[in-house]
């Protein structure tokens, strides 16, 4: 078997075939997968067969795995659970139901964990049961932001640190935590412009989590963000998934966002199981 990287769109993107994630991987395969993910920031694999404990194998080759304490289901362990079953009965949780409200801010574009003092290097997405339809997953290229920029307004936007707030973005679709998980979760202040040490390429920290920009006005600040949004994601320029059983997807929380998309969960089941992995003590050490 050879490893194979096969670009999806012009910017960003790729379908890695003639791997089995699920095994042990010599250091230069992992190698040869670490250099794809800086260079195409979402990696597709195709009809793979993890299961949680392969999953957190593979995870930890590129850093230690996130523990996950937020009203998702899989709170406590290092998944983030994407699913409408609940998780002890198997059967699928009414719509109305809090796990399932809470989920809804997932179809907001967002990059994972920005809401932390310590950003995310990737997230690991993999599919353990479909719906027949729908249940798409979309991802947009935060470096073509960043490029559309003047060389002045690059320049200013390299000064910026942005401010994510977790409540902000589940308040966005209605959501409230309690006062006892509000408090895990304090606004944060990132660097706006990230730069991969690997090959020096910037892009912006955005999605539903970036609240606004430190020291702007408000109303200035959710400008700018807006308007970074809306060019990293014109749909002509996003990447969409349609899963299959199996399917994994790696991809880097800070040169890209993505958003889950609707499918009927009162008729359909969904299982899909999120490791995401931090930034330090990932491998290679870049200090982002
Ligand atoms: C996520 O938002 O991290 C998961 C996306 C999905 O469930 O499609």
């Amino acid at each position: 078997m050879s490893l194979q990287v096969s670009p999806l769109t012009p910017e960003f993107g790729a379908r890695v075939t003639g791997v089995d994630i699920a095994v042990p991987l010599d250091f230069e395969v992992f190698r040869e997968i670490r250099a794809a993910f800086d260079r195409y920031s979402v990696l597709i694999f195709p009809g793979q067969s993890l299961d949680d404990e392969t999953q957190i194998a593979f995870s930890e080759r590129f850093g230690p795995c996130e523990g996950t304490k937020t009203a998702n289901p899989a709170a406590g362990t290092v998944f983030a659970r994407q699913s409408n079953l609940d998780m002890k009965t198997g059967e699928v949780i009414p719509p109305d139901d809090r796990r399932m409200f809470y989920q809804k801010a997932n179809y907001l574009w967002h990059s994972d964990s920005s809401f932390k003092v310590t950003v995310s290097l990737c997230s690991i997405l993999s599919a353990r049961e479909v719906p027949p339809e729908g249940g798409a997953t979309e991802f947009a290229s935060t470096r073509v932001a960043y490029d559309s920029l003047s060389d002045a307004e690059k320049a200013e936007l390299d000064m910026l640190e942005v401010e994510h707030d977790f409540n902000h973005s589940r308040g966005l679709v209605g959501f409230k935590f309690t006062a006892e998980e509000s408090a895990h979760f304090p606004p944060v202040r990132h660097k706006f412009v990230r730069t991969n040490a690997g090959n020096g390429r910037k892009s912006v920290l955005i999605g539903a989590h970036a609240k606004g920009i430190i020291g702007w006005p408000a109303e200035k600040g959710r400008a700018l963000l807006d308007d970074l949004q809306e060019r990293a994601t014109q749909p002509e320029i996003c990447l969409r998934h349609e899963w299959q059983t199996g399917d994994t997807i790696v991809w880097d929380n800070q040169a890209a966002v993505h958003r889950a998309t609707a499918y009927d969960t009162n008729k359909h089941r969904r299982l899909m199981q999120r490791t995401t992995i931090s930034s330090k003590g990932a491998w290679p050490e870049f200090a982002a």
